[in-house]
């Protein structure tokens, strides 16, 4: 089902041409106030300072050319020569019935061509606990997933897990003195791994170890260079660490129910075999050429700050390789082997360098054709003091305590409002609630900018939170056992629907909220901003309040009740979509 806005678009452009012969784009946005209709095109004020003519005139020219009279009334131009137009509600009708049915999926409309989208997100780096940068990239990267299939596109989502840096001497070579030395005091056989199950304190120590011990640097180097040429004891110590840092993550990934699995890691490490490659094409190539002892690619137009030629490195005087040497790689792979139309990167805004001059190469050296390669960027976390969010001790805030802490704090507010659930009820409802709080809250902020992350905020049951939608959908789905509790049967009732009727103005108000499901998605999806389906959700939920408050349902009369009991259900049915299948928020029956 084509969203209204998108043939009301058409249809002004097509008046526009017929009356100026000007070939332009429709400047059609929704209403700023229902007091101007539903939708209201500016493009007369735009075309009259180029034509140099009036623009109420234009605009009353546009509006003779204009064919709309199926979907709007009669178009009325506003203030300096706006054109508002309002829906009419046989078409709302229509569309309402059409979204009921179920081929629709709720009025979103699939890709006229289905494409092969890489989607690289997450990419925790191992060893590391996974902190709140990672959450942005994680659920907004599956998000992004989740939109592109609901469109019908292949999705293959690509965990670029940092696993194969040069920390991995330090690390493993940690691990191996570690291991010698409690096998000398308590014997051979007397070690277990136990030391990695808090795989933070053994980085730190690693780190501290490695920072103030020149010997034991230059044991590391040396391991990485045997690790990195495939021996065979470096690479079973660097495995255990790989293991037992996946197992943090999934565990998180299973919590924030979020589609990333183990089939979809390929990180940094497999791309090893792939790097000289990589270097020696270059040089061919003549793009990669030394600079102070490093392999460096120049991609035009990057300069430094000094004017001179920025370096993209790929190889280091000691021979080995970098982040970017394997992005590099992993683009050939993407595009040769995955066959990718499309390449999104979800990271910080910080890597955003990186990445234009990874782009340029690639293009450069020819290995990206008509991929398109697209990198999304996201602002910070910040704590409620406005700085990057930290722990009290000024360390980096793990996710998963995070995470417990937001269930936990949902599981008091639940504890206080419903002490008679059953346990398990509370526990699931706590889970819903506590996680799709953090998930919403991000969500529902612009993604290119900071925000504040603050439990109040997102937990409170009023205002653009999960709570708050959790509830509103809970609270539609309470009205069919309410209706069976009173004999109503709401289901049968909805089935042997005949009429829709739109006869009191917050019938009319939901009803139009509801046919704009596909517009709001497709607004999401084009800069992949989910701060539009959350913005969505919750002018539908506020619609769905005043119509609720406004015109009974269960004790509507007998004609109309199957018309509500439509608004109430498509509502119902949005609300979930919305949460659980483009989000990823679990929604609650009861609450
Ligand atoms: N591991 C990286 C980080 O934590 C993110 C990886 C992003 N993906 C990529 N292909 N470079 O910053």
């Amino acid at each position: 089902m084509k969203p209204a806005i998108e043939i009301i678009s058409e249809r002004i452009s097509g008046a526009i041409q017929k009356a100026t012969g000007q070939n332009v784009p429709a400047i059609v946005t929704a209403a700023t106030d229902a007091k101007f209709g539903d939708y209201q095109s500016n493009n007369a004020l735009a075309l009259a300072k180029q034509l140099k003519a009036n623009p109420r005139q234009l605009a009353e020219k546009i509006i003779a050319e204009l064919q709309i009279d199926d979907i709007c009334q009669k178009p009325e131009i506003a203030g300096a020569g706006f054109i508002n137009l309002r829906l009419k509600p046989e078409f709302v009708i229509e569309n309402l019935k059409k979204l009921n049915s179920s081929k629709e999926a709720l009025g979103i409309e699939k890709a006229k061509k289905s494409q092969t989208v890489v989607v690289d997100f997450s990419g925790p780096n191992i060893a590391k606990a996974m902190h709140v940068g990672h959450l942005r990239s994680t659920i907004l990267g599956d998000c992004i997933c989740r939109m592109l299939e609901q469109q019908g596109h292949d999705v293959i989502r690509q965990n670029h897990i940092g696993d194969w840096g040069t920390q991995f001497g330090m690390l493993c070579c940690a691990l191996y003195e570690k291991k010698a030395e409690e096998e000398t005091r308590k014997g051979k056989g007397a070690w277990d791994y136990k030391v990695l199950a808090d795989l933070e304190a053994f980085y730190r120590e690693a780190q501290e170890l490695y920072n103030k011990d020149e010997e034991f640097r230059q044991r590391a180097r040396d391991a990485v260079l045997k690790l990195h040429t495939g021996d065979q004891m470096w690479l079973s110590y660097w495995e255990d660490i790989v293991k037992c840092s996946k197992r943090h993550y999934e565990e998180i990934y299973r919590e924030l129910n979020v589609s990333l699995t183990d089939k979809d890691v390929r990180g940094e490490s497999f791309y090893k075999d792939k790097l000289a490659d990589v270097v020696k094409e270059l040089k061919k190539l003549g793009l990669a050429v030394e600079s102070d002892g490093a392999i460096c690619v120049f991609p035009e137009g990057f300069k430094t700050k000094e004017s001179e030629p920025l370096p993209f490195i790929i190889q280091k005087s000691d021979g080995a390789f970098l982040y970017a040497t394997t992005d590099l790689a992993a683009i050939r792979y993407r595009v040769n082997e995955l066959k990718a139309d499309e390449i999104i990167y979800v990271t910080d805004a910080r890597q955003k360098l990186h990445f234009e001059m990874l782009f340029a190469v690639a293009k450069m050296a020819g290995w990206v054709k008509d991929t398109k390669l697209v990198h999304i960027t996201f602002g910070s976390v910040l704590g409620e003091d406005g700085k990057p969010l930290k722990t009290r001790s000024g360390e980096n805030v793990k996710l998963k305590e995070l995470l417990d802490e937001a269930v936990k704090r949902a599981k008091s507010v639940v504890e206080e409002k419903n002490p008679e659930l059953k346990t398990s009820e509370k526990e699931t409802i706590a889970n819903a609630v506590g996680i799709g709080a953090v998930k919403y809250a991000d969500y529902s902020n612009n993604r290119t900018s900071d925000y504040i992350f603050s439990f109040d905020k997102m937990l409170a049951m009023d205002g653009n939170t999960a709570p708050y939608m959790q509830y509103a959908y809970a609270r539609v789905k309470s009205i069919g056992r309410k209706g069976e509790e009173k004999g109503i049967n709401t289901v049968g009732e909805l089935k042997g629907i005949k009429e829709i009727y739109l006869n009191e103005p917050a019938e009319l108000e939901l009803a139009k909220q509801l046919i704009r499901y596909g517009e709001a998605f497709n607004s999401a999806i084009a800069d992949f901003k989910p701060n539009f389906l959350t913005g969505y959700l919750y002018e539908l939920a506020a619609k769905f309040s005043a119509f609720y408050n406004a015109c009974p349902v269960l004790d509507a009369e007998r004609k109309i009740r199957p018309s509500r009991l439509l608004l109430c259900e498509l509502t119902a049915r949005t609300i979930r979509h919305g949460l659980e299948n483009l989000l990823g928020i679990k929604t609650i029956e009861r609450m």
